[in-house]
């Protein structure tokens, strides 16, 4: 699996390339993602590092055909349900709220949504190597998303994310095919110092 960097995604200094070769297209092929292909991306997902490796993360996912996937997609807003309902699969990401500390008291988990966004990224990374896309979407009615996946009270909703191949631009209406380029970046010199803020 070739990791092209993307044009505009030219790094500044040295890294893997995977990281620049990760980018969030919205036009996707009819390529159906498969049950192994979703276990593999859970998988990576699993392997994300925690706080006191509580794991807080919870995933509900649904393939492009299946009753789910209509129930999440539904629950999106924006253009977001537009280009997403073709996507191979859907991924919502939601955290668990508290933890059991040592006196068995159930206390609020400060890190979860920390910890649960490195799951989105090592998903993301892993959809590249298999050929596939990530792409998150905050955009979505809360309630309606709590119910689609019977949400247990004590969990916080993250994300949806759409996983597929890539498919042609022109696929896209008018107004998304022209959005359809992979983004830059900030210089690290306007988002990172050197010793103290
Ligand atoms: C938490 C989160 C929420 C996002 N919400 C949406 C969304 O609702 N709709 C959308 O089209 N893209 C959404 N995006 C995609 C971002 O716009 C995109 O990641 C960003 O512009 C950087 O581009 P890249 O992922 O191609 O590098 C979201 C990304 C993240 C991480």
């Amino acid at each position: 699996m070739s990791l092209d960097q993307p044009a505009g995604r030219q790094p500044d200094h040295p890294v893997a390339p995977q990281f620049p070769a990760r980018w969030s297209p919205r036009s996707f092929t009819d390529r159906a993602v498969t049950e192994a292909e979703v276990m593999s991306l859970l998988e990576a997902a699993r392997w994300a590092p925690s706080a006191s490796n509580h794991q807080p993360w919870r995933l509900v996912w649904a393939r492009r055909g299946e009753d789910g996937f209509a129930a999440i997609r539904d629950t999106l807003t924006g253009n977001n349900p537009v280009w997403a309902g073709k996507a191979g699969a859907l991924f919502v990401v939601a955290s668990k709220d508290t933890v059991t500390n040592r006196d068995g008291d159930e206390v609020a988990n400060r890190t979860a949504a920390f910890d649960t966004g490195a799951v989105w990224m090592s998903l993301a990374l892993q959809a590249r190597t298999m050929g596939l896309y990530a792409h998150a979407m905050g955009g979505f009615d809360k309630d309606k998303l709590a119910s689609a996946v019977a949400l247990p009270d004590g969990h916080t909703l993250h994300c949806v994310v759409a996983v597929g191949e890539q498919g042609p631009v022109e696929a896209l209406p008018d107004d998304l095919a022209a959005r359809e380029k992979p983004s830059t970046r900030k210089p690290v010199t306007e988002t990172a110092r050197h010793g103290r803020f």
